[in-house]
């Protein structure tokens, strides 16, 4: 899936910034504590006879077949026929909408079996003319199928399970035959409906999300992902509709079915492939395309929105960023056809379905008028992320989900590659460092954070697999895949990547082939390691965290150490490596760069890391290694000096800002920040900001707000003054896309740090646009940080505004700016009443519901209500929005994330108490995270209050 559900906003991404919290706030931690999870699991539950035409209920004992949630091995399938007719308009009766199906799935036996266990969720089966919900032919001749003795629905492992009078034969296929009914909910999960108004009119799209296990909502399937098959899919559907699948439409026919004409329309048939990559949407929707070296590109959305030519940036991109995956995996695109679509209604960022990618409309939609840079950056790294899984997760897949990692680690890392392919003059491989690296640090330094590899035992329900969705699989995935790049070089590490792909191709893989695929290509380009990418990987995928590494310039020595965001936390989880690490370090002295060198053990010396006079080491260059750096405090002397004084290097030395932890004292820390007024470049900002988000979040509500936000003021006064004179007083746009976003750093953090003609400035426009809503006159890029800081100054008639430009706004991404805004207000009341909304769907999506109520939590006024909300509604947020839904976590996350008194902690352990009865589903390890990340920030607060209140105090004086 794409682009980290998980995530409220991407770091470039205004909002957060403007909201006094960045990285922190926008990380959700999941750790996965293996003893509780599996004690789960050998729960024994009631068999639940379900609702098929012929329930049995049969006291069951806790081991038979289909109280195990994986598939036996003992039937394999190999195509499906499935045709399904989603209705798109209410019964009036029962009030539902639902989509019927017929479904034939042929498979081979693979192991002489008498039962046949198929994955069905939610499906109503019709009873056919042999009394059963299914019909087993065998295929292709051979011996008749023995006949169904019963046949039952088991709801917790979701299954239709099928028992037979006699045995099925070894090699011999058969064909199984069902038909059904679903309900076409709006519950963003399986085949769904998504809704909107066009022109007056209220439209429904039938849609699907499968990944992880929801195919089995839209019809009985193997639904795991080694089980890949070929499948053959006909929608029926209306007049006036189109149907869209993984394969190209092939033929329709006009037919009268149920006394209505219909369009029937049968697509060619899939690649061999998982379950999780199907797609099947009916809607209105319009389409631009293009045909680039004789594959079709379309990109599908609203109407109105692709007469607006919203599609026509996702359009100039994929081309391109296809272009340079073939060139990357040296092999050819794999399908015929390549379709991207926006949906008004989806829980994710966006999903890689083979052939038939679909988006939020906020990742794929672009409009000049509306969008930002940081949006068109946005949608480009999508694009890049969802393109990258055509081969690497579609082509090749993994065998289970516990090596999700791999998967999602991988598109993490190469979509800034693509997105750079297509947008040269951005620089975005520099923003890894920030939004992934960093961002995964804060999570990954928690005692309660997990390895990125599990085991397959731990990792059986969907709830389990749900939680591997988190920060730890996408970015830190990413950030040791970028690392194992960076030592083997791009070009072996493509060398081993392309023979990958072509051996496994259509097949599974576990993600130590991968591996012996790397090392193939490091031995045969003669690559120098301290041992095998598997020795030197396990360190880093087997055991949670990373280390910090320590070097003593006056005598060369070095040294290792897991690093903990709180030293005294006790790490319970035992390693087989003990928590060292194999460390590639890059480094340079005084200014130039030295040879790579490895830290294999837990201390060494360097003799040419020893330094005299004004010489310094710095190590790490770029972050290319997943660890932090510490030095002796005269190398560190003389690295801020060399901050302070020499531009160039700067940028390179992101990773020395703010460490809040014991290893750097917080002062020589905030030292690091002095130089900023001199800076105007947005790396060096974006770092030091997402780290002082921490201190706003911690001291928002202390004695040291009013200095720390005198300090900043005086800081970011010269940068302020200088965005204004380059762009002509505020009147055109700065050139680089690095320029625009620290220019929207600028604007941001002066208003928020109340300088006068900064809020003066941004209340005119907000002003201006109140007074003629037809013409707006805040430039995109600077909409998301005036419309907060001129709601934040305002009442409820700024409030009332706004909201009524997010109900009518043409476009998702404004929409989404407004939405996040609203959040700015001071007034309690009208935050309570934003609260109030986001459990209406006719309000705030669904898929809006926990990012709002999280926007509100980072407001300051806000956070209690939001506390207090949550906690008040818990079993009904929780039945709503609990289920599979991983933006549950965040919201968990979220709330508490500012959590730092005793009182606090108290009250999140009280509702950890009080809720244990509902459960907190797939946000039972964001709760114990925050318990984690609560006591860390009290102990950090204890240690640290009077030091920072009195160097901010001493550095606010003019
Ligand atoms: C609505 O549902 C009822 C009950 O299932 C069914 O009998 C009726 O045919 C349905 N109406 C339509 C228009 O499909
Ligand atoms: C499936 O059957 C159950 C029980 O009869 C019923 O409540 C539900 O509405 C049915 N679902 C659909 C989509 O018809
Ligand atoms: C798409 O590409 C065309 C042709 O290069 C260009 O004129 C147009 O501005 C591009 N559209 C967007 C939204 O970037
Ligand atoms: C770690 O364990 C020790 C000894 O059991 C205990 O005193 C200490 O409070 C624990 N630390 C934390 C942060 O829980
Ligand atoms: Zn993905």
């Amino acid at each position: 899936m794409g682009e980290k559900g998980f995530y409220i906003s991407k770091p470039v991404g205004v909002v957060a910034i403007i909201l006094g919290v960045g990285a922190l706030a926008t990380i959700i931690a999941l750790s996965v504590v293996y003893d509780q999870e599996k004690s789960k699991n050998n729960e024994v539950s009631p068999t639940n006879g379900g609702t098929t035409s012929n329930p049995i209920t049969t006291p069951t004992p806790s081991n038979e077949p289909w109280d195990k949630y994986r598939l036996p091995t003992s039937l394999v399938p190999d195509q499906y026929h499935v045709t399904l007719w989603p209705r798109l308009t209410r019964n009036e009766t029962t009030g539902l909408y639902i989509f019927t199906g017929k479904s034939t799935v042929e498979f081979v036996c693979a192991e002489e079996t008498d039962l046949i266990l198929i994955h069905s969720n939610k499906l109503n089966y019709t009873t056919l003319e042999n009394g059963h919900s299914a019909r087993l032919t065998s295929a292709g001749g051979g011996v008749a199928a023995p006949s169904i003795k019963h046949s039952w629905l088991k709801i917790e492992t979701q299954y239709l399970v099928i028992q037979l009078d006699g045995k099925l034969v070894k090699d011999q296929r058969y064909h199984l035959y069902t038909e059904f009914t679903g309900e076409l909910a709006d519950d963003l999960g399986g085949f769904y409906r998504s809704e909107y108004t066009e022109n007056g009119v209220d439209k429904v799209v039938a849609t699907t999300q499968m990944q992880p296990t929801d195919a089995r909502k839209a019809f009985p399937c193997f639904d795991e992902p080694a089980m890949k098959a070929v499948f053959y899919i006909t929608l029926i559907h209306q007049h006036g509709t189109i149907a869209l699948s993984n394969g190209m439409e092939n033929s329709k026919s006009f037919p009268i079915m149920e006394g209505q004409n219909v369009l029937v329309t049968a697509f060619a048939p899939t690649k061999k492939m998982s379950t999780y990559l199907l797609a099947f949407i009916v809607s209105d929707f319009g389409f631009v395309s293009e045909i680039t070296e004789g594959l079709l590109i379309r990109i599908y959305a609203r109407k109105n929105a692709i007469a607006a030519n919203q599609g026509e940036y996702a359009l100039n991109v994929t081309g391109p960023i296809l272009k340079f995956f073939e060139d990357y995996y040296n092999a050819s695109y794999p399908l015929p056809k390549s379709d991207q679509i926006a949906l008004p209604d989806f829980n994710a960022g966006a999903m890689e379905n083979w052939g038939l990618i679909t988006y939020r409309e906020t990742a794929l939609l672009y409009d000049t008028e509306f969008s930002s840079n940081s949006n068109k950056e946005r949608i480009a790294s999508i694009i890049s992320h969802e393109l990258a899984h055509m081969w690497f997760g579609n082509l090749v897949t993994l065998r289970w989900w516990n090596d999700l990692w791999l998967n999602e680690g991988f598109a993490s890392y190469v979509e800034y590659l693509g997105a750079d392919y297509a947008e040269p003059s951005w620089n975005v491989k520099d923003l890894i460092v920030l939004s992934d690296v960093h961002r995964v640090f804060a999570v990954d330094a928690l005692a309660s954070s997990h390895p990125l590899s599990s085991n397959v035992d731990d990792i059986q329900k969907p709830a389990q697999i749900s939680e591997l969705f988190d920060a730890i699989s996408y970015s830190k995935g990413a950030s040791v895949l970028r690392m194992l790049s960076d030592f083997l070089t791009e070009d072996v590490f493509k060398k081993g990547l392309s023979t990958y792909l072509n051996k496994f191709a259509y097949g599974n893989t576990v993600y130590t082939d991968l591996w012996d695929h790397l090392q193939e290509a490091a031995v045969a380009n003669s690559v120098a390691l301290p041992g095998t990418v598997h020795t030197i990987m396990n360190r880093w995928v087997l055991q949670m965290g990373f280390p910090v590494v320590t070097i003593d310039t006056t005598t060369g020595a070095i040294h290792q150490k897991h690093f903990l965001l709180d030293p005294e936390s006790n790490v319970t989880v035992p390693s087989e490596f003990n928590y060292e690490w194999i460390v590639p370090i890059r480094w340079m002295k005084t200014g130039n760069p030295q040879a790579q060198k490895w830290l294999v053990k837990k201390t060494d010396t360097f003799v040419d890391m020893k330094t005299s006079g004004a010489d310094w080491v710095l190590a790490n260059l770029n972050v290319s290694g997943y660890y932090r750096v510490n030095y002796d405090q005269g190398n560190w002397d003389k690295l801020l000096d060399v901050l302070n004084n020499s531009h160039q290097v700067r940028h390179k030395l992101c990773d020395m800002i703010i460490i809040r932890t014991k290893i750097i004292k917080t002062v020589l820390a905030l030292d690091t920040t002095k130089y900023l007024s001199k800076d105007m470049e947005y790396m060096p900002w974006e770092s030091a900001l997402d780290n002082l988000d921490y201190f706003s979040l911690m001291f928002d509500r202390s004695e040291v707000y009013g200095p720390m936000q005198a300090y900043l003021k005086k800081q970011v006064t010269p940068v302020f003054n200088y965005y204004k004179e380059i762009t002509g007083n505020w009147t055109k746009v700065p050139d680089g896309h690095m320029e625009q976003y620290n220019q929207v750093n600028a604007i941001s953090l002066a208003c928020r740090t109340g300088m006068e003609e900064c809020q003066t400035l941004i209340k005119t426009w907000f002003s201006a646009w109140m007074s003629n809503p037809e013409t707006n006159p805040i430039h995109p890029n600077l909409r998301s940080t005036v419309y907060c800081n001129a709601i934040a100054a305002g009442g409820d008639k700024e409030w009332d505004f706004a909201w009524k430009q997010f109900k009518n706004a043409a476009i998702a991404i404004e929409a989404d700016k407004l939405r996040s805004a609203l959040a700015c207000t001071k007034q309690p009341w009208l935050l309570n009443r934003y609260l109030e909304y986001t459990l209406d769907p006719n309000m705030i999506r669904k898929q809006d519901a926990t990012s709002t109520i999280v926007y509100i939590a980072q407001n300051v006024v806000g956070q209690s209500l939001a506390w207090d909300f949550v906690r008040a509604r818990w079993s009904y947020i929780f039945t709503q929005y609990g289920g599979g839904s991983f933006s549950f976590s965040n919201l968990v996350n979220g709330v508490t994330e500012r959590f730092s008194t005793e009182f606090e902690l108290q009250q999140l352990k009280q509702f950890k108490a009080d809720n244990a009865e509902v459960g907190f589903g797939s946000g039972t390890l964001a709760v114990e995270q925050s318990i984690e990340r609560t006591i860390a920030n009290i102990k950090w607060i204890s240690e640290n209050e009077k030091e920072i209140l009195d160097w901010f105090t001493a550095e606010a004086k003019p």
